[in-house]
């Protein structure tokens, strides 16, 4: 599907995490569908912003929402319901990680890794989700992780905790909702050359582990997970819920 097609015109669409790298992709991308995008983030200034120059032909809203608090989920929706009257895509994407092992992991950090990335994602659902059922239906899509299914490079221990959990709710929940209209899916990235990580680790050992346990040899690019994410978001993938599309240059295939 080409970019500036408008399958997603009239969609009310509200993505978490949108100041990180694939976050703003999923958001531009959705928005250049036709769109009208509700972009969030824990850091509520620069979605402001970002949300003015998004874009499209939707009416584009910002708000702050930090995943963990149920209170924020509340409030935004009661916003959202406010605004546009419906919500028809949820895409549970803001994270955190961290890159310790089983046995060098903090109990404080594990917390806060599974608060946000796990409770987040199901307050998401629960909340957003709920909306889009109230709307007459629509799909929601879990970020996750090829961590959400196979040990990666043996480290991440709590961001693994936290992306098996999203994947088998995100299955939980495709089943309560499978003749209620809202679809359930997730999406698994494999390692996405976003600015953040090419910072982080290029030309460390970490960094030459990633490519050569890349079937395809090179990082995935964050708008190539957006893409994903469009066709879950709309009518295109209307018979598909509960399932896992991996965004991982083979990965998990190897
Ligand atoms: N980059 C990768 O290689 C990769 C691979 C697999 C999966 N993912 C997943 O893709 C998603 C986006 O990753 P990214 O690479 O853009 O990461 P990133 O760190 O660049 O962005 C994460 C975003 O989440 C936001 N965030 C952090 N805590 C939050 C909270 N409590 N409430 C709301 N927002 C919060 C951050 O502000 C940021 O906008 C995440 O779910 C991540 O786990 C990324």
């Amino acid at each position: 599907m080409a970019i500036g097609s408008t399958r997603l015109e009239g969609k009310i669409a509200l993505v978490t995490g949108t100041t990180g790298g694939i976050g703003v992709e999923i958001a531009r991308r959705l928005a250049q569908e036709g769109a009208s995008v509700v972009v969030t983030d824990i850091a509520g200034a620069p979605v402001a912003e970002f949300a003015e120059g998004l874009g499209g032909t939707g009416t584009h809203s910002h708000s702050a929402l930090d995943v963990a608090l149920e209170s924020d989920w509340e409030c935004v929706v009661a916003e959202v319901a406010d605004r546009y009257g419906r919500l028809d895509v949820v895409v549970n994407n803001g994270a955190i990680g961290s890159l310790e092992t089983v046995v060098d992991e903090t109990r404080e950090k594990y917390d806060q890794v599974i608060a946000v990335g796990q409770t987040g994602t199901w307050l998401g659902m629960k909340h957003a989700g709920a909306l889009i059922e109230r709307s007459g239906g629509g799909s929601v899509v879990n970020m996750c992780s090829i961590l959400g299914t196979v040990g990666g490079l043996g480290n991440s221990v709590a961001y693994a905790a936290a992306k098996g959990a999203v994947r088998t709710m995100t299955k939980n929940a495709a089943l309560h909702w499978a003749q209620r209209g809202v679809r359930v899916n997730s999406i698994h990235p494999g390692f996405i050359g976003t600015a953040q990580l090419k910072e982080r680790h290029e030309g460390s050992e970490r960094h030459r582990a990633m490519l050569a346990n890349t079937p395809m040899g090179r990082l995935g690019q964050p708008e190539e997970v957006a893409a994903a994410v469009a066709f879950l978001a709309g009518d295109d993938s209307r018979f598909i819920t509960g399932t896992e599309i991996y965004v991982d240059g083979g990965w998990t295939c190897a």
